[in-house]
């Protein structure tokens, strides 16, 4: 087992079996031996690569939308650009190298970062070049202002808990120790269905139903401060618009998926996002959310398609090549098109965000 695999038996020996909420912030945020808090594991030497480190075009055609919200907001100077989970920062960059095509919009631009990550923190600094840009640990740490906030693949990472329907009623999953190794195994007591979706309380016996208060309070954060000072944001991630039923947690090691329980610190832990339960989350702090439309739809209406071309008329034919194949990842129904959600949430319903027209 891993150091610390030991770590989470020794911690179950004391203090019984841990929800899978517990197992995952540990796996991914522990201080010293956590996935995120030891390694960047973006890219094609990584575990996974995302739709930034694809491509120019995805951060680039972001940065125009945070512009026209800018724009759209009355061009405050100054104002907060934050991102949420920023990676290596390449995702940033390239939207602040798309935003000079708005006189004013960097200028105005204050960079706030929320990364656990002091490895991914450092690159971020590296890609970002001589910007002044601040760090924060967590959503709710955000200073006030006027802001503009994306996010990708950054919900994904948050603990989700899980739940087991069995004949008398919804059991949690916990991590438990057996044998040696870390096990999947039922909490004995009943939940009350209170804080599960209402729609899936009826759900059959064996249904697996995941819910994350982690991600419920980072969106309830982010759109206190939209509602408070204005701006918008933009949350991009694999999921699906409706809570449904479902086991989605997975884990990742160089591109292929893994046993979860196997080696904790060293796989990447995910969930598919509840588009329908992070709305909800906006809604109630006293947002307006547009979408969750897919990734095709999004990048299409911003005009993906245009940017490619326009990149390849300056290409050699090997590049040319690298942005049709890029094209085709991003914006593929079977590829990233139909899985990947964008959601926009924003201070008022004064006006439609530029990808969520109703097609
Ligand atoms: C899957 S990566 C996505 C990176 C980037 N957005 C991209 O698209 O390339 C998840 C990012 O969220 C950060 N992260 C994960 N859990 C976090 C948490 N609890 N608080 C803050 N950042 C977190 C990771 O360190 C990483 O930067």
């Amino acid at each position: 087992m891993t150091k610390l695999g030991d770590h989470l038996a020794a911690c179950i020996r004391l203090d019984g079996p841990m929800p899978v909420s517990r197992f995952m912030a540990t796996a991914l945020g522990h201080p010293q031996w956590g996935y995120y808090t030891t390694r960047d594991p973006l890219g094609r030497t990584g575990d996974f690569i995302t739709a930034p480190e694809i491509s120019q075009m995805f951060g680039e055609l972001i940065g125009l939308w945070c512009a026209e919200r800018w724009q759209a907001l009355g061009a405050p100077n100054p104002f907060i650009l934050a991102e949420l989970g920023p990676g290596r920062g390449t995702l940033m960059a390239d939207a602040l190298r798309a935003g000079r095509a708005l006189p004013g919009f960097n200028q105005a631009a204050q960079v706030h970062l929320v990364e656990i990550s002091p490895i991914l923190r450092t690159a971020q600094k590296s890609a970002l070049g001589n910007r002044l840009v601040n760090w924060h640990d967590r959503v709710a740490d955000l200073p006030p202002g006027p802001t503009i906030a994306i996010a990708n693949e950054f919900f994904d990472a948050l603990p989700i808990r899980q739940f087991q329907r069995g004949e008398d009623g919804w059991h949690e999953r916990m991590v438990g120790h057996r044998d040696g190794r870390l096990c999947l195994l039922l909490d004995p007591g009943i939940t009350p269905t209170a804080p599960l979706p209402a729609t899936i309380q009826q759900a059959p016996g064996g249904a697996i139903v995941e819910i994350s208060p982690a991600r419920t309070n980072a969106m309830a954060a982010l759109a206190q401060i939209l509602v408070n000072h204005g701006g918008g944001a933009l949350i991009i991630d694999y999921g699906h618009g409706e809570s449904a039923v479902g086991d989605t947690l997975q884990a990742m090691q160089a591109h292929e998926f893994v046993d979860f329980l196997e080696a904790p610190g060293l796989a990447d832990l995910t969930a598919h996002v509840d588009f329908q339960a992070l709305g909800e989350a906006a809604r109630r702090a006293g947002a307006w959310t547009f979408g969750p439309v897919t990734q095709t739809s999004f990048l299409n209406q911003l005009g993906i398609a245009a940017r490619a071309g326009v990149l390849q008329q300056s290409a050699t034919e090997a590049q040319a090549r690298t942005i049709r194949a890029a094209l085709h990842r991003l914006t593929d129904q079977d590829q990233m098109g139909q899985l990947f959600k964008v959601m926009s949430v924003m201070a008022s319903d004064d006006d439609r965000p530029p990808g969520f027209a109703e097609v």
